[in-house]
C-alpha cells in the first residue's frame, strides 16, 4: 500500500495503532531495495550532505544536489511515498521557497517536500508550498540546518519554556497545514505530549518511543560508516567493515591470481568480448 497525505492525515482521526516506518535513503539501489519492501516512507534528507558528501553540515547541500539524489531515488522507489529535504537557505522566504519547491518537487516526483523550523518565514513558507498543491512535513527539536543557530546537537525540551515552546511550534506547523511532523532529538516526554496534541502524525528519531513513527538515517542503521552511529541507533550491520574486508579481498586475489580462474571467468569474457 502506498501512503497519501489523506490517508496519513486520516491515521490520527481513525485512532489507529500503526507505527509508520521511515528511512533515508540516498541513492537508485537502496531505493529499489526499500521499494521492495514494507517499509512505509522513504525520506532523501539533506543528511546526504553529511553521509554521501562528506560536508561538515547540511548547511553546504544545494538545491542542485537535492533534486540529483531525489530523482535517483524515485527512479528505484515509485511504489513509496517519498519526502525530499529543502535544503539550507532555499525557503528563506515564501517567494524563495515557491522558486525551489517547484523545481525540486517537479524534477524528482517526490510527494512531499520537508521543511526545518518554524519561525515566520518557514511558516509562511509552508503555507505557500500547500497553497500550491506541494505536501509538506515539518520538522523540529535538532535541526541540522541550525547548526550554527542552535549552538551544535543537543537533546532539546529539558526546560518547561522548551517544552511549552516545542509545543507551540508543533502547533503552528500542523496549522500552516504540514501533513506530518518530525522530532528530532527532543525529550520522550515532549515527543509523547506533542504527538498526544497533535492531529497529524508524528515521526521521532532520539526522541523515545510515543510518537506515531520513527526514521533513521539508513547508513546508521546499516553501519555503512567509518565512525560509530549516534547513541539512539543500534546499527543491524557492520557494512564499513564488509567494505573493508571486500576491497582487501580483491588486492588479495588480484596479487595470488585468483581472479584468472574465477568460476565466472567465461561469464564475463562473453559479457566483454
Ligand atoms: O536529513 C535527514 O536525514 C533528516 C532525518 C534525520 C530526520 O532530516
Amino acid at each position: 500500500m502506498k501512503w497519501t497525505t489523506k490517508k496519513l492525515r486520516s491515521l490520527k482521526i481513525e485512532n489507529s495503532t500503526k507505527k509508520l516506518s521511515m528511512l533515508t535513503c540516498y541513492d537508485y539501489q537502496t531505493a529499489c531495495a526499500l521499494d521492495q519492501s514494507d517499509v512505509d516512507l522513504i525520506l532523501v534528507g539533506d543528511s546526504l550532505g553529511n553521509v554521501i558528501l562528506g560536508y561538515e553540515t547540511t548547511c553546504s547541500v544545494t538545491i542542485q544536489e537535492m533534486i540529483t539524489f531525489g530523482a535517483a531515488v524515485k527512479r528505484g522507489a515509485k511504489n513509496k511515498f517519498t519526502i525530499i529535504d529543502m535544503p539550507f537557505g532555499t525557503y528563506a522566504n515564501s517567494r524563495i521557497a515557491l522558486e525551489n519547491a517547484i523545481p525540486l518537487f517537479q524534477k524528482t516526483g517526490a510527494e512531499a517536500l520537508k521543511l526545518e523550523g518554524s519561525g515566520q518565514n518557514i511558516i509562511s513558507s509552508i503555507e505557500a508550498l500547500v497553497n500550491t498543491g506541494i505536501p509538506v512535513v515539518g520538522h523540529i527539536g535538532l535541526t541540522p540546518q541550525f547548526f550554527h543557530q542552535q549552538g551544535g546537537y543537543f537533546t532539546h525540551g529539558k526546560t518547561k519554556n522548551e517544552k511549552d515552546a516545542l509545543l507551540e511550534q508543533a502547533k503552528k506547523i500542523q496549522e500552516a497545514g504540514a501533513s506530518l511532523l518530525v522530532l528530532e532529538c527532543v525529550t520522550s516526554e515532549v515527543a509523547e505530549e506533542i504527538t498526544r496534541q497533535l492531529k497529524i502524525p508524528t515521526i521521532g528519531i532520539g526522541s523515545g518511543q510515543k510518537t506515531n513513527g520513527q526514521v533513521l538515517v539508513i547508513n546508521d542503521l546499516l553501519g555503512s560508516g567509518p565512525t560509530d552511529p549516534p547513541s539512539f541507533c543500534r546499527p543491524k550491520n557492520n557494512f564499513y567493515q564488509q567494505k573493508l574486508e571486500a576491497i582487501k579481498d580483491f588486492i588479495q586475489e588480484i596479487n595470488t591470481n585468483l581472479t584468472s580462474s574465477d568460476p565466472k571467468k567465461d561469464k564475463y569474457e562473453n559479457i566483454y568480448n
